[in-house]
């Protein structure tokens, strides 16, 4: 099934008239990514009965999202990275104009791709709304913008990383939820849903920002600036140990969310103990 999605999503990036922006939106998106806002979706519909593919346009949309905002993010303006998914990083590769023009046309493409979802136009609008909201100035974006500001923030605290990481990470990660309730008709779930995308976003970011100081480039493929960029991180703030008994923490703590749903939560599960486990 994932080999499945990975053919929709070149056959996505690849259908508009060819150009060199165009090159490298497929060199970033095609690029071996883990793919886990996808699989949050496919498992919660797999929990609800229903056809994974059916969630291939969302979750490509969403997985054209999250690739944007990896380009912007590993920006010289930003955090200025060299190597992402293995590869060099889209503006090394392909300059740092069409670095952005390829992050700005996997945003635009992703709400052409998600309307090819087949479900009826009243929820077509809800997964819409959705994925703007949650990418946007009171999502992702705003997440970012947080995490700029730390890197100068003279007193650091653990309510800003809360903050920084909600937003920049557990949105994108509560968003394939959400979508999946949407298409399932079951919004009796949408509470505790952002609620998992909360708790499970955080032990992303906080896995991410220890892995950041652990590994190395060749294991995560990406560079690790963590340091460098004086990002205020998991571990800046508390420590290795304490960041690590956090994620145990969380882990627990979704354990118990899940039983709030109204679904087969076994995908989810095995999904949330890869993530607990993950090297890269
Ligand atoms: C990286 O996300 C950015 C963070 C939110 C920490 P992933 O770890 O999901 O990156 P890919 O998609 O596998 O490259
Ligand atoms: C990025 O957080 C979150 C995004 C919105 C892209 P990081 O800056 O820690 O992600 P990596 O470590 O570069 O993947
Ligand atoms: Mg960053
Ligand atoms: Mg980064
Ligand atoms: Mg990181």
């Amino acid at each position: 099934m994932l080999n499945k999605f990975e053919n929709y999503l070149y056959e996505k990036v690849n259908e508009n008239i060819p150009s060199y922006t165009k090159k490298a939106m497929s060199y970033s998106l095609m690029n071996g990514g883990k793919r886990i806002r996808p699989q949050l979706l496919f498992n919660a519909l797999q929990g609800y009965g229903i056809d994974p593919e059916l969630g291939f346009p969302c979750a490509c949309a969403i997985e054209m999202i999250h690739t944007y905002s990896l380009i912007h993010d590993d920006l010289p303006a930003m955090d200025n990275d060299d190597m992402r998914r293995g590869k060099p990083t889209c503006h090394k590769a392909y300059g740092e104009s069409y670095a952005i023009l390829a992050g700005d046309g996997l945003l635009t493409k992703a709400f052409e791709v998600v309307l090819e979802t087949k479900c009826d136009a009243s929820i077509l609008v809800k997964l819409v709304r959705a994925l703007s909201q949650y990418a946007g100035i009171d999502g992702m974006i705003y997440g970012q913008d947080l995490d700029l500001h730390g890197e100068s923030e003279e007193h650091p605290s653990f309510s800003m990383l809360m903050d920084i990481d909600e937003y920049k990470t557990a949105k994108l990660l509560t968003l394939p939820l959400i979508c999946a309730a949407y298409m399932a008709n079951m919004e009796e779930d949408i509470k505790t849903l952002k609620k998992i995308g909360f708790n499970v976003g955080i032990q992303f970011q906080i896995v991410d920002d220890i892995l950041d100081v652990t590994s190395n480039e060749q294991i995560l493929g990406k560079t690790t600036s963590d340091v460098d960029n004086n990002k205020m991180t998991a571990v800046s703030l508390l420590g290795l140990e304490k960041a690590k008994q956090m994620v145990e923490e969380y882990d627990m703590q979704l354990k118990e969310d899940l039983k709030n749903l109204h679904m087969d939560t076994s995908h989810l599960e095995k999904l949330f103990n890869f993530l607990l486990k993950r090297t890269y």
